[in-house]
């Protein structure tokens, strides 16, 4: 296995947690102007974008980690499995979601994934140790088994390449398999595999976080700036459609941290299309398990996607290069309980339980408020992958019976249903409280969609008071709505309530009072909470 984990390594080099920092900061929120009551203010101007909304932004992840492939979307010998061996339960939890892309195979399955090992008959397929969390791998689960599932669902894949143990040639070959259409070695293979199309991919990322000890194959920054560009040019030239992201910091807290950004880019910034950015969030060490510091802590996610923005515009200066790169924010979630080098090690058994993080009411608001950061910055963050989907930190978890929700699938739905069209660029004003870590934190945190085809507006609003309702007085500079059609909030007594298969819905959304729609309307949220408004125009 890889001989540590990313909590080991940080361990060693003395960060006990994703530590809040010492400096002040409020980014973006610095729109966020004081007021000393709890009635805060927001002005929806819809002629005022942030950006148009890449659906890409709502992604997820699926990883040969755990349970999440076997026994979460595949599973042949499960009463709830398709003749495909697809979970039916699983399959349409998802499509119902519309998850626009999913991520495959890894994550840190992928620094040592041979891609071979997992196409052509099934009974020909070699049972490998997965070495990145000590897990048998029967490989019946691969390419096109994940191709055909996202065609079942109706999603996008985004497939990841081995660039750790693996070669830029064998990537290279890897695209030829996936996107020519035949009369080459790689493609007549996917023929002979029966599948006569192409599958025409069109995002790729170059590796999983090749700056982490715990990775297989890691290595220096330099070093992989220019393994990343040999791939990228040896992919491209089979198929010059592709986008491509580049390995960036697995962490905030890595000792490298936008240092490996900057000279990873410097090697292959004209090769590539974005750069990629990991993060989970904790109430752990990192907070002190105090929840007002945890209900912050998507500023610090804010602040991540700045200092990324940063150092990929330095590089683009200095190569007076013309174009301006991307964010893949492409691993993001609450995951800090199931993190220790155990809950990475599966034993050498096939499909153990590994990371099946349980998620109460806090995580789910954390994840709300780490959507409005997303949202916010969608102008640079044109892609994001809540990570994972199925059973290891994820949102769906199953069991022989069925697929629960847990707490976090809901605030995840109500972006990919409702947060279409433009994201805006609000002027919000809230009381504010101090984290000393981060600084001024205002109580209200919002952002907002504008869907210019329906006329309509939504809102997603985090209430970071710990005690006190706030009232949120929203103006509308011009189109106000007719009406609210849709106004529902997640809260209750009890931070952290979670759900489970004997009892479902202990923790889902409630509605909440609509006021009444006009130039001026005022929403009360309830204290620790999160709101969804949909207010057609
Ligand atoms: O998502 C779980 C793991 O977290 C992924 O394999 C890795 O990329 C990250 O460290």
């Amino acid at each position: 296995m890889a001989s540590m984990c990313r909590r080991q390594f940080l361990r060693q080099v003395g960060v006990t947690g994703v530590a809040l920092r010492a400096d002040s900061w409020v980014g973006r929120a610095a729109q966020v102007q004081t007021r000393t009551s709890t009635h805060a203010r927001v002005i929806v101007d819809p002629a005022r974008p942030v950006a148009s909304l890449d659906r890409r932004l709502f992604g997820s992840f699926v990883e040969h980690i755990g349970r999440c492939i076997y026994g979460g979307i595949y599973e042949p010998g499960s009463k709830l499995a398709d003749p495909d061996g697809f979970r039916k339960d699983v399959l349409a939890e998802v499509r119902q979601l519309g998850v626009p892309i999913i991520r495959y195979p890894g994550g840190n399955f992928v620094s040592g994934y041979n891609w071979l090992d997992g196409v052509g008959p099934k009974k020909d397929r070699p049972r490998v140790l997965n070495l990145a969390s000590n897990s048998i791998e029967s490989n019946q689960f691969g390419t096109n088994e994940f191709l055909a599932w996202c065609r079942a669902v109706g999603t996008e894949p985004l497939l990841a390449v081995n660039l750790g143990t693996g070669t830029p040639e064998r990537a290279a070959n890897l695209v030829e398999y996936c996107n020519v259409e035949g009369g080459t070695r790689w493609s007549d293979l996917r023929r002979q595999h029966v599948v006569e199309k192409p599958y025409s991919i069109k995002y790729w990322c170059l590796g999983n976080e090749m700056d982490g000890p715990w990775q297989l194959g890691h290595m220096p920054a330099k070093e992989y700036g220019l393994k990343a560009r040999d791939a990228a040019l040896q992919m491209r030239t089979v198929d010059p459609s592709i986008k491509l992201v580049a390995c960036g910091s697995s962490e905030v807290t890595m000792p490298t941290y936008l240092e490996w950004d900057r000279q990873t880019l410097e090697e292959c910034y004209d090769d590539v299309d974005a750069i990629s950015l990991h993060h989970y969030f904790g109430n752990g060490l990192e907070t002190g398990g105090d929840s007002s510091k945890f209900l912050a802590i998507n500023l610090m996610m804010d602040r991540q996607i700045e200092e990324i923005i940063a150092v990929c515009d330095m590089v683009r200066g200095r190569k007076r290069s013309k174009k301006q790169l991307w964010l893949s924010f492409d691993e993001w979630n609450v995951w800090y309980r199931k993190n220790t080098e155990a809950d990475m090690n599966g034993q050498r058994k096939e499909a153990p339980h590994l990371v099946e993080e349980v998620y109460n009411l806090e995580d789910a608001l954390v994840v709300g408020g780490l959507i409005i950061t997303l949202l916010r910055h969608s102008d640079r963050v044109r892609l994001a992958c809540l990570a994972q989907l199925v059973n290891d930190i994820a949102p769906l978890v199953t069991n022989a019976d069925g697929v629960l929700r847990q707490t976090i699938y809901y605030p995840y739905a109500w972006a990919l249903k409702y947060g279409r069209g433009n994201a805006l660029n609000l002027v919000v004003e809230s009381e504010t409280y101090e984290v000393p870590e981060i600084g001024r934190v205002p109580y209200v945190d919002i952002a907002g969609t504008f869907d210019p085809e329906s006329g309509s507006t939504t809102l997603f609003i985090l209430n970071r008071d710990m005690i006190k309702a706030r009232e949120v007085e929203v103006m509308w500079r011009e189109g106000a709505p007719t009406r609210v059609s849709e106004c529902q909030v997640m809260t209750g007594p009890d931070l952290k309530a979670y759900n489970s298969f004997e009892a479902p819905k202990r923790v889902i959304p409630q509605s909440l009072e609509r006021p009444k729609a006009g130039a001026r309307m005022t929403f009360e949220l309830p204290a620790h909470s999160y709101t969804l408004a949909h207010l057609p125009g």
